[in-house]
């Protein structure tokens, strides 16, 4: 591959001085994940709570980040973590109140922190008051179609409409009973059974969902994270899809066609999203956001949800799906540049959230298969002290880069996962509706270690936690780390200090060359400075740095002032 360099998107990437920047402020944001469960337990039940996150809210303004994005916090029976809502007006009294939140949002602003919530669109909870109402009500009724309920195929239905796999494993169809007492009608569910799929073709659900944006809006928050965002429309007619429906698969290759999975990527979502643009735009300055969720590849079908009338980032897993592995590091970020830069868009950067394995134990697996989902004890364990040596090399690398970045609560830390969790404490459906074949999510979601010596290291004052703490994260406790240089949270503030002062976010990138196959070396170009060296190396060989002013290194250097294998440095090159 070739790699050109890649110049800033002029017509909407303002100067870091101009008046616009205050507007525009996510193309080059830096956006904190709190996972609510797992942050600040303020009441000591084991779960954290919007007030426990409300004190702890000062760490973040000091970390340096711009805003925080939440997982959700809705009434919920918490099926799925949340992301099986049954309110999406109010709070679950697990995590506190309306009145909660708004302090929190007030907070919030007090420190000039942006706020982000999660907004989960494809399905409800099946305690939503419409789908209770969707089960009371007859086939064919204006209640069911808010929803996807279909006659099962088979003499008597007893066949599911399709032969679609929910993503947690099992099938993606439930039957109910009808009020009669008689076996009924079945419902689509993507996820759990307790996740019904809502039916976006009808014009009821896009008005409620409009109105729930507006919402948080009038609350003040400064957008959303839209979960499963490719997931909402689905293929007339719903045909039958033979392999599995993981999130990623976004298509099959047939004989010279490719046919698409008929639940992921329709191009119906778009028309939903101009819509959500629109409300989003008639709230004015500074720009209120959309985030997808959207595991969609190639990146040029990704870019499509963030064309100037829909969303204005969508994660970008490519990167985060990546091995440890320069030429694919390499290639990965100039296809994300090149794609997002077709629509116009600032590209996203994220390594870690609440889905997959921190990337302090990802990168410290094998690097010649894809990661699993969740490691259990019996698993073939990371190498940590490889995982957290390239975890700080990688996170190095992708705070040079220009555009957004999204970081997961803990990663600040340099946290593991928790690889040795009781099979019994599990709590992600994926782990029960695989037969236990995937550990699940559970690992990365491990309360946060806030002071080595307290109870539940912090998290609370109780020493509940809902899921157990492993004893690694005693010394990566905040307390442990804060002001002791060369700790991997100096490190970030550094970083997030950095990127902020250079404006590394807003910049463009030129390629360096010379570097060789196991380096990814880069400069971040700013209008008003000298340009910046990013270099990671993946290779044995330590790499001379270039002439310049070392500002950030991941690790150390050796006695010869070269960098290592597995560290990378930000150097400001001399003129
Ligand atoms: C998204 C969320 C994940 C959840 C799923 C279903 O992928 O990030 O946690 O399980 O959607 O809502």
């Amino acid at each position: 591959m070739t790699l050109t360099d890649h110049r800033p998107v002029t017509a909407t990437s303002p100067a870091a001085d101009s008046p616009d920047e205050g507007r525009t402020w996510w193309r080059h944001a830096v956006i904190y994940q709190v996972y609510p469960r797992s942050w600040a337990d303020g009441d000591g039940d084991g779960i954290g709570d919007l007030p426990g996150i409300t004190t702890r809210l000062p760490y973040l303004k000091d970390l340096g980040v711009d805003a925080v994005w939440f997982s959700p916090f809705y009434t919920s029976p918490q099926a799925d973590a949340g992301y099986d809502v049954a309110d999406y007006r109010d709070i679950d009294p697990l995590f506190g109140s309306l009145a909660d939140a708004d302090a929190m949002l007030a907070e919030a602003k007090r420190l000039g922190l942006k706020v982000i919530v999660d907004l989960v669109p494809n399905h409800s909870s099946d305690e939503h008051p419409w789908f209770q109402a969707a089960l009371a009500a007859a086939p064919g009724s204006p209640e069911r179609a808010r929803y996807l309920f279909r006659d099962g195929k088979g003499t008597d239905g007893q066949e599911p409409p399709n032969n679609w796999q929910s993503v947690f494993g099992g099938p993606a169809w439930t039957r109910v009973t009808e009020a009669d007492g008689t076996p009924g009608q079945w419902y689509l569910h993507l996820f759990d059974t307790k996740q019904p799929d809502f039916d976006w073709t009808n014009p009821t659900v896009r008005d409620e969902f409009e109105s729930v944006l507006r919402f948080w809006l009038d609350r003040g928050v400064a957008g959303f994270r839209v979960d499963v965002a490719h997931g909402l429309v689905k293929e007339d007619g719903l045909p039958d899809w033979a392999e599995r429906t993981e999130m990623l698969h976004s298509g099959e290759e047939g004989e010279g066609e490719h046919r698409r999975a008929p639940m992921w990527d329709q191009d119906g979502v778009h028309e939903v999203y101009e819509g959500w643009r629109r409300v989003l735009d008639s709230y004015g300055a500074p720009d209120r956001i959309l985030c997808a969720e959207a595991w969609v590849e190639p990146a040029e079908r990704m870019a499509l949800y963030v064309r100037r009338t829909e969303m204005h980032q969508a994660f970008n897993f490519a990167f985060l799906e990546s091995l440890w592995h320069a030429p694919q590091l390499r290639e990965t970020i100039a296809h994300s540049l090149e794609a997002a830069a077709l629509v116009d868009a600032p590209t996203t950067w994220v390594l870690s959230n609440h889905d997959v394995i921190r990337h302090a134990s990802r990168l410290g697996l094998r690097q010649d298969r894809r990661r699993p989902n969740g490691i259990g004890a019996d698993d073939p364990q990371p190498d940590a002290e490889v995982g957290l040596r390239r975890a700080r090399a990688a996170t190095t690398l992708m705070l040079g880069l220009p555009g957004a970045a999204y970081l997961y609560q803990g990663e600040e830390l340099g946290l593991p996962d928790s690889t040795d969790m009781p099979d019994e404490v599990r709590q992600d459906p994926a782990f029960v509706r695989t037969g236990g074949a995937e550990k699940g999510r559970d690992g990365c979601r491990v309360p946060m270690p806030w002071e080595k010596d307290a109870p539940a290291l912090g998290f609370n004052t109780t020493g509940a936690t809902w899921l157990p703490q492993p004893a690694s994260y005693a010394d990566l406790a905040v307390d442990q780390q804060q002001g002791r240089t060369g700790s991997t949270l100096e490190l970030y503030r550094s970083l997030l200090a950095t990127r902020r002062e250079l404006g590394l976010g807003s910049a463009h990138l030129r390629w360096l060359e010379g570097y060789g196959d196991t380096v990814v070396a880069l400069a971040s170009v700013g209008a008003d400075r000298a340009d910046v060296a990013v270099l990671t190396n993946l290779g044995s060989d330590p790499v001379t740095l270039p002439e310049g002013e070392v500002l950030v290194v991941s690790g150390d250097l050796d006695a010869d002032g070269r960098l290592p294998l597995d560290t990378s440095a930000w150097v400001r090159l001399a003129d």
